[in-house]
């Protein structure tokens, strides 16, 4: 079926054109493309996420022994998952886009997911530098996003369709990066790093990729919605927002802002925990666990950096120190 028909019927519309190429996806695998519509009951245009990999068989190498194929396939297919099974039991103020449905074609392998469109919805903006406003509108949704699916005794198979372990830097999807890190404390250090963060007693989903071009705003009232659940999963909030802000804020930014930054985020969480129900007690425990765990999750992070490339300009003094601290933590633990 054509991207066309399939929009056609899946929201009803009359006429279905193709209007513009947003983005391409990895390596030229597919693409994000705005379709406009139109139609009594229609939404007046559409976004299409496509991902047309080739089939596994015909790689030279073998797409079985690609690590790096195989997380990018079933991180697709996860984010279908998200938004068939997920989205929609996202708190208000951790807006997503609504799905109009999708298609997965065993034969091909092509996936294609239908989205609302967020500029037509109102957040037409996105991130660019120094817009402190901007930031603190995801530091929010992440808050209300973590809260919502907060999880003190998650089962094994939990969340269901989605990573276990979410985010796309966690160590058991890196062993390749882990095994060319230089020797030393970080790297002997990695795996108890990464058993910190699984062992917390208050797990939620992570989005798993929330850098600021991830989100799209509204510029009349700086409110915020998410895209890109491919890594999406098991963890604890402080991972998205120790990777969000390390994705917004240059190194003396950082260094300056980062209490405030924390504060916030913590005292929104528990804002939210209590806003939804949660006693005072329950909310104030998570936010020590979570207080505790941000050096950890930041080293978990520096870690990737440090094995995928130690020149990358995320490895900074900033991020050294961080991660010297948490491995001060892991000691004394
Ligand atoms: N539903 C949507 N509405 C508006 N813009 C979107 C939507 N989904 C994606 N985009 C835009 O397309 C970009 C790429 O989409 P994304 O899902 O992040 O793909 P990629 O995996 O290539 O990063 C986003 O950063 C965002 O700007
Ligand atoms: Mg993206």
């Amino acid at each position: 079926m054509t991207p066309e028909i399939f929009i056609k019927r899946q929201c009803k519309a009359d006429t279905v054109e193709r209007t513009s190429l947003i983005q391409s996806l990895w390596s030229g695998y597919g693409e994000v493309v705005r379709y406009s519509l139109t139609g009594q009951e229609s939404p007046s245009s559409v976004i299409a996420k496509h991902c047309t990999f080739p089939m596994d068989v015909n790689h030279p190498r073998g797409w079985h022994s690609d690590h790096a194929h195989l997380r990018k396939v079933r991180s697709y297919k996860v984010e279908q998952n998200w938004y068939r099974q997920w989205a929609s039991r996202c708190n208000l103020s951790a807006r997503v886009a609504q799905c109009y449905g999708d298609l997965y074609d065993e034969k091909t392998g092509h996936r294609l997911t239908l989205l609302e469109d967020l500029d037509a919805a109102g957040y037409a903006d996105r991130y660019n530098a120094h817009n402190i406003e901007y930031l603190i509108s995801c530091i929010n949704w992440l808050a209300a996003f973590h809260a919502g699916f907060i999880h003190p005794t998650p089962s094994s198979d939990w969340p269901q369709g989605l990573w276990r372990k979410g985010t796309y830097w966690h160590l058991d999807t890196r062993q390749e990066e882990w095994s060319v890190m230089a020797e030393g404390e970080l790297k002997s250090a990695a795996s108890e790093l990464a058993k910190c963060l699984d062992n917390a007693r208050f797990k939620t989903i992570v989005h798993g990729d929330a850098k600021v071009a991830n989100f799209c705003f509204s510029p009349l009232d700086n409110q915020v919605a998410a895209v890109d659940f491919q890594y999406v999963g098991g963890g604890v909030g402080i991972q998205d927002l120790a990777y969000l802000l390390g994705s917004a804020l240059s190194e003396s930014e950082l260094t300056e802002n980062i209490d405030y930054l924390l504060e916030h985020y913590f005292s929104e969480l528990g804002r939210e925990l209590m806003a939804q129900g949660e006693s005072q007690a329950f909310a104030q425990e998570v936010v020590e666990e979570w207080q505790y765990l941000f050096p950890i999750a930041w080293a978990d992070f520096h870690r990737f950096i440090m094995g995928w490339s130690p020149t990358h300009p995320k490895n900074t003094p900033f991020s050294q120190q961080l991660t010297d601290q948490a491995l001060r933590q892991l000691r004394r633990s």
